[in-house]
């Protein structure tokens, strides 16, 4: 069939829905950016949440005794912002007018003269602190707690009905308590409603719970109802919208990297988790921080990924641990990763709030050009994260994943800087500052994360490459028909499950994704023998959406990956400006001379790469947009 009669073919299909075959065909260019842009998280949120440092035990002096130690201690004037409650908040829905009700005997300043308890109080206390302030629901009928809770601490009370507390069936209702009467500002909605409430669960059998058809199954998408699961977030952000005219809000997706929301919580939300929950030891931290770290292209300015709240204060992360705190810290302000403090820092010691207060490390993670950290050297061992800057600057961060030394080598190819210049580097740990021409060696220590801020002469002199800035390429459509679990992502032993069961496979989808600087499956990017230090690896099929600020000239070297499988397939490319077509290729297979793609692209606010699989071959062929850069 050829493409206008399959576009022809879906637009019948489609008359009945009133979709167009336009929006069907997610290779058409739409002249738009598609990921998320409203909310207020135009940089990773910063602030702190009750879970990691209470569980459900939360209760408004614990909460307000934190905020104010973020006032008193500097901590707020180095940008954390948000106090976020989590789970534990709630007495019941009263049946009836189903209105949630505060478990006022924890928020005392919720009890008023007359009427139902509010959070306005401790909204207006917080705001009047110069905080936002964030509340917690979940997806399904219940919460998570209700679903895994041991105690019966904090947990809703009365009957099945009244302790139905989760947003299904009241989304609309719920966020208009929370955002236009309470005054909140940010909200975290949780999943396990939609996930651990099945007939079969034992707390539904005993009768403590209502069934809910599950929506998610953590360990599989293909048992995932992925519509589903995004229908209930559209209703959310319909009210979200509603509620909040000025656009001042903040919605965190906590489906743990389930339903393949790894490829797309960026157009759904203001942050997105992508994994299970961290524990505060220190092989549940890398999972959480590999199920982020190869994702730069799925995170921007509005849409963060978000590896889960820092355990710093805690365990593997405690005082007696600095290395292992600080690892987290530089980690996670390298990944553009949420920085939500843990910790109650009512008795947190200094040290612990001397790693929270590393401006050099916030100034890193709040970097306005909003480009998430990609990896420039990739091992088990050692990686090497480098992250551009808005003033063309370098942060680079190596990190020790294991327990022995190592002696790291980093060159100015790592930073995308001239060999024969000097590269200044300026540790943002001891403030020393160095100096390097083409290498340097660095003995990093068991656990140890270096980090500098670097600057040199660029390799591009006139531009940059589009692997240096993630924020602002969007991999709209990504070419991952069949989501395969992502195998590259460490297997930790979970906290909560300790060894019972069959331990952790492979399971957070998303495998073949678009990477910098190596193909979707992390192999060095290569066209016909010649290899590229610098593109975009992706799947044919796919459609990226590239923001231009100011850059003249687009080029890049484009052909299919000497990794396809499929010797056969051709793939055509074609460049975009503002929906218009600017240039394309010849069809090309694997072993052809990647051939050269370049445009005026003056005045062009989006561009749009594409790479259209010719035929229906069907099998997943890794294309390179080598060397793909914005000139000046
Ligand atoms: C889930 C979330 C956590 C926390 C708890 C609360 O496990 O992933 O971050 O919100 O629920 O019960």
């Amino acid at each position: 069939m050829t493409l206008r009669r399959a576009l022809l073919s879906l637009a019948v299909l489609c008359a009945g829905t009133g979709l167009s075959a336009q929006t069907i065909d997610p290779l058409a260019p739409t002249g738009a950016w598609s990921a998320n842009q409203v909310g207020s998280a135009q940089l990773p949120p910063m602030g702190w949440n009750s879970w990691n440092a209470f569980f459900t035990e939360i209760d408004e002096e614990k909460l307000l005794g934190s905020a104010q130690r973020i006032l008193d201690t500097g901590l707020a004037k180095k940008g954390y912002r948000f106090i976020n409650i989590d789970d534990g908040w709630w007495l019941k829905r009263r049946t009836g007018d189903g209105k949630l009700i505060i478990r006022a005997d924890k928020f005392p300043s919720a009890w008023m003269k007359r009427g139902d308890p509010s959070f306005r109080p401790l909204t207006d206390k917080l705001h009047a602190m110069g905080f936002k302030a964030g509340i917690y629901s979940d997806l399904g009928r219940n919460s998570c707690s209700q679903a895994y809770s041991d105690g019966p601490a904090q947990l809703p009370e009365g009957t099945m009905a009244e302790r139905e507390v989760g947003l299904y069936g009241h989304s609309d209702q719920d966020i208009r308590l929370f955002f236009a009467d309470w005054g909140f500002d940010a909200i975290k909605v949780d999943g396990c409603g939609i996930r651990a409430f099945t007939a079969d669960a034992e707390r539904v059998r005993s009768g403590q719970y209502r069934a809910l058809a599950a929506l998610i199954d953590q360990h599989s998408v293909t048992r995932s109802n992925v519509p589903a699961v995004k229908a209930l977030f559209a209703d959310i952000n319909r009210s979200l919208a509603r509620y909040n005219p000025d656009g001042d809000y903040m919605l965190s997706l906590c489906i743990w990297g389930s339903a393949n929301v790894r490829s797309w919580g960026k157009d759904v939300g203001s942050i997105s988790r992508t994994s299970d929950d961290i524990s505060p030891d220190w092989g549940r931290m890398l999972t959480n921080y590999d199920s982020a770290v190869r994702r730069a292209f799925y995170a921007h300015p509005g849409s963060w990924n978000d590896p889960d709240m820092l355990f710093i204060g805690k365990g593997d992360f405690d005082v007696n641990h600095l290395t292992e705190a600080r690892s987290h810290f530089a980690l996670w302000a390298m990944m553009n990763a949420p920085l939500l403090i843990g910790a109650d820092l009512r008795t947190t010691p200094q040290p612990l709030l001397d790693v929270f207060g590393n401006a050099a490390l916030i100034a890193v993670n709040q970097d306005p050009a909003g480009n998430q950290a990609t990896l420039a050297f990739d091992s088990d061992g050692l990686q090497i994260l480098v992250k551009t800057l808005a003033n063309g600057d370098k942060a680079v961060a190596l990190f020790n994943r294991g327990l022995a030394p190592v002696d790291a080598v980093l060159t100015a190819d790592h930073l995308k800087f001239r060999a024969d210049r000097a590269v200044t580097l300026s540790n943002l740990w001891t403030g020393a500052k160095s100096d390097f021409t083409k290498e340097t060696k660095f003995r990093i220590a068991p656990r140890e994360t270096v980090v500098f801020r670097a600057s040199g002469t660029r390799m591009l002199a006139d531009g940059l490459y589009l692997s240096e800035q993630p924020g602002a390429v969007n991999p709209a459509a990504d070419g991952v028909v069949q989501p395969e679990p992502d195998p590259t992502i460490y297997r930790s032993i979970p906290g909560w499950r300790g060894t019972r069961g069959i331990g952790e496979r492979p399971m957070y989808a998303g495998w073949g994704g678009a990477m910098a600087d190596a193909t979707p499956y992390n192999q060095a990017l290569t066209v016909a023998g010649r290899t590229y230090g610098a593109g975009i690896g992706i799947l044919a099929n796919s459609r990226l959406e590239v923001r231009n600020a100011g850059f003249v000239r687009f080029s890049a070297q484009v052909g299919v990956d000497d990794s396809a499988l499929d010797g056969e397939q051709t793939v055509r490319f074609y460049l975009y400006g503002d929906g218009k077509p600017l240039a394309s290729s010849a069809p090309l297979r694997r072993g052809a001379t990647a051939q050269p793609l370049e445009a005026d692209v003056k005045g062009i606010a989006v561009l749009e790469l594409v790479a259209r699989a010719d035929g229906a071959r069907g099998n997943a062929v890794p294309v390179t947009w080598g060397d793909a850069a914005l000139r000046r």
